[in-house]
């Protein structure tokens, strides 16, 4: 009988050849740890359909933010949940709204030690729940929303963020920040760019971690996920217009759309595994029918073998902590 000539299994053969020969890694530092911070809190409350995640107070927020810290992960995301909302989203923009007081608190903890991410967006603070502003007819208000975010991002960086997290999918946002953050002398503050966001399913769970009063859907300015040119013309825009780093969101069913975009950016590429990727895992996990660790990893890196520099993922610390030594 012949014998193969090539034997791939070689290579396979030990824990250390295998070791030898990834090449894909988790190192703590590629891990952002999106987080959420509840104004008026006095405990830290579960988060149901995200098991393991939690609404912090302000100051679980920063204890969790140190322990983030030794853990050697990359970044922090801060999202704040707010007591009173309004249709202007106004609690986003107020320095004492609850997003700006807890960067200020984080940034106070930490330092430099890891990068600070804010999200600039309106659905947390508006009581329709929309990204935006709304139009007398009820439609998200592109330019109006842009005025606004301008106010935010600037609040945001003189709060202490290092990155702005725009994640409305306005046009023209990543410009109209550039522009507002330069004005304001927060030059050295970066954007990183929703360049992709998808209309989903999959942040359902997210959802109720900031409260949401959506009725309805983003249809209307988070893209169709039959598309993927669109993401490439959302690229070279983004860029245009002055983005430090750019994202695709979600990641595990958007894995095509992070390698086209990771092909041809010039700048560091993020991954969002969102809410539901991390409630699905969690869930048929707790059911016993999928080894929860295994999956953890596999799914992350999938998303760095796709492209991602970067991954978001509400399992940061603890992949940082014990799950992605090889
Ligand atoms: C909007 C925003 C959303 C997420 C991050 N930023 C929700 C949405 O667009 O509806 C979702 C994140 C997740 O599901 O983990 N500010």
């Amino acid at each position: 009988m012949a014998f193969p000539a090539q034997r791939p299994r070689r290579l396979r053969t030990t824990p250390a050849m295998r070791r030898l020969v990834a090449e894909t890694d988790l190192a703590p530092r590629h891990m952002v740890l999106p987080m959420f911070v509840r104004e008026g809190a006095t405990e830290p409350i579960p988060i149901s359909s995200m098991p393991g995640v939690v609404q912090h107070t302000r100051e679980s927020l920063r204890k969790a933010a140190v322990e983030a810290v030794e853990a050697g992960i990359g970044g922090l995301m801060l999202f704040g949940v707010p007591e009173v909302r309004d249709a202007r989203g106004t609690g986003g923009v107020d320095p004492n709204g609850v997003l700006n007081v807890a960067l200020r608190d984080v940034k106070a903890e930490i330092g430099d030690a890891t990068v600070l991410i804010a999200d600039t967006c309106l659905d947390e603070f508006t009581d329709h729940g929309h990204c935006g502003v709304l139009d007398e007819r009820g439609r998200v208000d592109n330019d109006a929303t842009l005025a606004v975010y301008a106010e935010m991002g600037v609040a945001q960086a003189a709060a202490g963020a290092d990155l702005l997290g725009p994640s409305g999918m306005m046009d023209g946002q990543v410009g109209v920040l550039r522009e507002a953050l330069d004005g304001a002398g927060h030059e050295d503050t970066g954007i990183l760019a929703y360049t992709a966001k998808y209309a989903s399913a999959f942040y359902g769970p997210f959802r109720d971690a900031v409260e949401s009063q959506l009725q309805g859907d983003r249809k209307t300015y988070q893209q169709d996920n039959a598309n993927l040119r669109e993401a490439l013309r959302e690229l070279a825009l983004d860029l245009e217009e002055g983005a430090d780093m750019v994202m695709v969101k979600p990641a595990m069913a958007y894995l095509d759309v992070l390698r086209s975009v990771a092909d041809v950016a010039d700048v560091p590429v993020a991954a969002y595994q969102v809410s539901g990727e991390y409630a699905m895992i969690e869930a048929a996990a707790a059911n016993g029918w999928i080894d929860r660790e295994r999956a953890v990893v596999e799914t992350v890196t999938g998303i760095r073998r796709a492209g991602a520099d970067v991954v978001v993922t509400y399992w940061a610390v603890e992949i940082a902590a014990r799950l992605g030594e090889r």
